[in-house]
């Protein structure tokens, strides 16, 4: 690890090099899409470069692919390996239950389709992500692009009868456009301060047409690597 890395780079990187470590001969794995899955992606490619790991890798979106093929990783489709051993991947916080809000990446709608194919789900993230309520960071949806004004209007109508204590639903822009997923999909991000109820909260806004997935990951995650910036490591 370079001596110039910031806390949080620090901490991310070191939460990655010790998840690569469940990664075994033989695997089907799942990549996650983010900065500290980039960290995540070059570990794996020193593994497979210097231990001879053999593994096979499904990219949660078309940044991670560019970035797994730089890596020297050999790269298949969910459809071709069909399931998975184990999932990597980030998150943008994660609750003592390990329920997560995914998807500041705009990766969310792939990243939790190949992490509910796999046998398990393994977080890296720096430490600060750990919160007691989620919903500081805005909760990302990804909506199709047909009727993206009245989608949001129809999410904050939800909104205003769910546990949250903000209803405000942003269109993500990139350049005053709006963002476009690896599924031509927009994103819509959700300001709710706090989600009092997670579950209730995602089964509701799945209900929306126009809704193709929320950023709200419950009983996915079975494992959080935190890293700190010191160094240290916790497992959850
Ligand atoms: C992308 C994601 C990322 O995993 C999440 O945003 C965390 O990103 P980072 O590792 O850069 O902090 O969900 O859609």
């Amino acid at each position: 690890m370079s001596a110039q890395l910031s806390p949080i780079d620090a901490a991310k990187s070191i939460a990655a090099k010790f998840a690569v470590q469940f990664v075994e001969d033989g695997m089907r794995v799942g990549l996650g899409t983010g900065s500290t899955s980039a960290w995540m992606i070059r570990y794996l490619g020193e593994r497979i470069k210097d231990d001879g790991l053999d593994i096979v890798c499904v990219p949660s979106s078309q940044r991670t692919a560019e970035l797994a093929e730089g890596a020297g990783i050999r790269l298949s489709r969910l459809d071709d390996v069909k399931w998975l051993d184990v999932t990597i991947d980030g998150a943008d916080e994660y609750d003592g239950e390990l329920t997560l809000i995914k998807g500041g990446g705009g990766a969310l709608l792939q990243e939790k389709i190949i992490a509910t194919a796999s046998d398990r789900m393994i977080v890296i993230a720096d430490h600060s992500k750990e919160v007691g309520h989620l919903g500081a960071a805005p909760l990302p949806i990804e909506v199709v692009p047909f009727g993206l004004q009245t989608t949001r209007a129809m999410v904050e109508a939800v909104l205003e009868g769910m546990d949250v204590l903000g209803w405000e639903a942003a269109v993500r822009r990139v350049d005053g456009s709006p963002f476009t997923t690896d599924a031509g999909n927009h994103i819509l991000d959700l300001h709710l301060n706090r989600i009092g109820d997670p579950r209730r909260l995602a089964l509701a806004l799945n209900q929306v047409p126009g809704v193709v997935e929320n950023g709200l990951f419950i009983d996915i995650c079975d494992v959080v690597v935190a890293g700190h910036g010191d160094g240290r490591v916790e497992v959850t």
